[in-house]
């Protein structure tokens, strides 16, 4: 059909109007949002028209690319009782349940234009069989690091070798098969039924291999050692272009409204005197251990900027749970907001460390900024992610213990105050470097944006 109507509009002389459309399908995440519209973005400028199909759940504001095209199908999340709480749940309903409305939406798009390829999240496997049943190339986002990416395709070994039973029991002791890893970075998910983690990251797994190229927001400079492994495990081209904030920023994306007061407060501060405090889009805890957080920043008596995302209390609106004395000494000492504008600040020369969850869109901005951490990993890839950052990148300290606050409080000084801090920060300006040069005519994200424009453009002669 998709071929006919070519046809049909070649011998009109209209061709155009068809070529360069390529389908993007995020998976509705804050985190996994952002890198998607900014990978859209980047498209566009390469000359590429974007038709974006989206699922309602957190769906996106079209107003904000009036350049793209929107195609939002049912998804029944909201009316089928699966707590919004559980990602694992929410990425295994939806994969079994909007096939048939993503493979009509897909044909409707493919009748009205010439499409050259589907770029979906790692996390929708379902689409790949859809892809191949209508011969369109499948090119995979994975929006984490390559590390991490790594340590979810070794989740069946890490079971076979019976480290799952040794969680609690032998925390620190290492993974042999996957250094710098100890048992207690494994890359857990809390879910109703574990069994789902295994299958859903199975199935994501299995199914990127069989996808025709696969993207990646990182820089190769950066996780250069683990892309002999990932070629092995994973033998489709693949493309380092990122970090992709640095083409387009993430703002107009933003689920949440972002505090710009927070841009007022540190413009009054001391350069690189305040610490940035957050924790990603999805991470919760109970309110014993947002009062540790409190009492060691209090304790830490450091500035700080602390965005406490409504949500991330289970069970509170937001703040409530905390005692007022303790309100009191930290809006001395700070400024609490409930989203912020994470680049701009992170940015700003009154930040001097970043105490995160260590999501990867967090630690790449991070890094971006030359700002070091403080990692406090709640599940997934973040695990992974805080381990390379103190361990191996040696950009940021890692909480060992937890929430809990004399820790805290020891690694806000070491982090802000001390000479450990301050070589954190002269190794995470080399990696800032090392970015910029990356991008620039030449380097090796320019490079790999090159080449995976190229491959794209190479469907046309397949398909045409
Ligand atoms: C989720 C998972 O938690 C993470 O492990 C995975 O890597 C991606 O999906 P999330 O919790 O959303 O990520 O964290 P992260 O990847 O760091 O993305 C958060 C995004 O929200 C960043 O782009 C950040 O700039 C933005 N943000 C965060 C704000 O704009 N304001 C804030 O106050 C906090």
């Amino acid at each position: 059909m998709q071929r006919k109507i070519k046809e049909s509009m070649d011998n009109q002389g209209t061709t155009s109007i068809l070529q360069n459309r390529i389908v993007l399908f995020p998976l509705p995440f804050q985190g996994h949002i952002n890198p998607m519209f900014q990978l859209a973005n980047i498209l566009h400028s390469r000359g590429f028209n974007i038709s974006i199909i989206h699922t309602k759940f957190n769906f996106p504001n079209p107003s904000k690319y009036p350049h793209f095209t929107f195609h939002q199908i049912s998804d029944g999340l909201l009316e089928s009782g699966v707590p919004i709480s559980d990602p694992v749940l929410i990425i295994k309903f939806l994969n079994s349940n909007i096939v048939e409305p993503f493979r009509e939406c897909l044909d409707r798009l493919m009748f009205d234009y010439h499409v050259e390829c589907v770029i979906t999240d790692a996390n929708w496997f379902f689409t790949q069989a859809i892809a191949d049943r209508v011969n369109l190339p499948r090119i995979v986002l994975r929006t984490s690091s390559i590390c991490s990416f790594l340590a979810f395709a070794s989740l069946s070994l890490f079971r076979d070798k019976g480290y799952f039973s040794n969680i609690d029991s032998n925390a620190d002791a290492p993974i042999e098969e996957f250094p710098p890893l100890k048992i207690k970075d494994i890359p857990q998910i809390e879910t109703s039924n574990s069994e789902d983690v295994f299958q859903v990251i199975g199935a994501m797994v299995e199914q990127t291999k069989k996808s025709s190229a696969l993207i990646f927001n990182t820089f190769s400079e950066l996780e250069e050692p683990d892309l002999p492994k990932l070629h092995n495990q994973f033998p489709v081209p693949t493309f380092t272009i990122g970090p992709f904030h640095k083409f387009f920023s993430a703002s107009t994306t933003s689920l949440l409204t972002q505090d710009m007061n927070s841009i007022s407060f540190l413009d009054k501060q001391e350069p690189k005197s305040v610490l940035y405090v957050s924790f990603g889009s999805v991470a919760s805890m109970d309110a014993q251990k947002l009062q540790e957080v409190a009492l060691g920043l209090a304790n830490s008596k450091q500035p700080f900027l602390w965005a406490i995302r409504p949500g991330l209390v289970q069970g509170s609106e937001w703040i409530e749970t905390l005692p007022n004395e303790l309100l009191e000494t930290l809006s001395k000492q700070g400024y609490v907001v409930k989203w912020a504008p994470q680049q701009e600040v992170l940015s700003h020369f009154a930040i001097g460390g970043f105490w995160t969850h260590n999501g990867w869109n967090s630690t790449l901005e991070s890094i971006c900024e030359g700002v070091p951490m403080i990692c406090s990993p709640f599940f997934g890839d973040q695990m992974v992610n805080s381990r390379y950052v103190s361990d191996v990148w040696k950009i940021g300290i890692k909480l060992e213990k937890g929430l809990e606050r004399d820790e805290i409080e020891n690694a806000i000084r070491r982090l802000m105050v001390e000479k450990e801090g301050d070589e954190m920060r002269q190794r995470i300006l080399c990696l800032k470097e090392k970015i910029d040069v990356c991008l620039k005519p030449g380097g090796s994200s320019y490079q790999s944006l090159e080449k995976m424009v190229d491959f794209i453009t190479s469907f046309r002669s397949s398909t045409a």
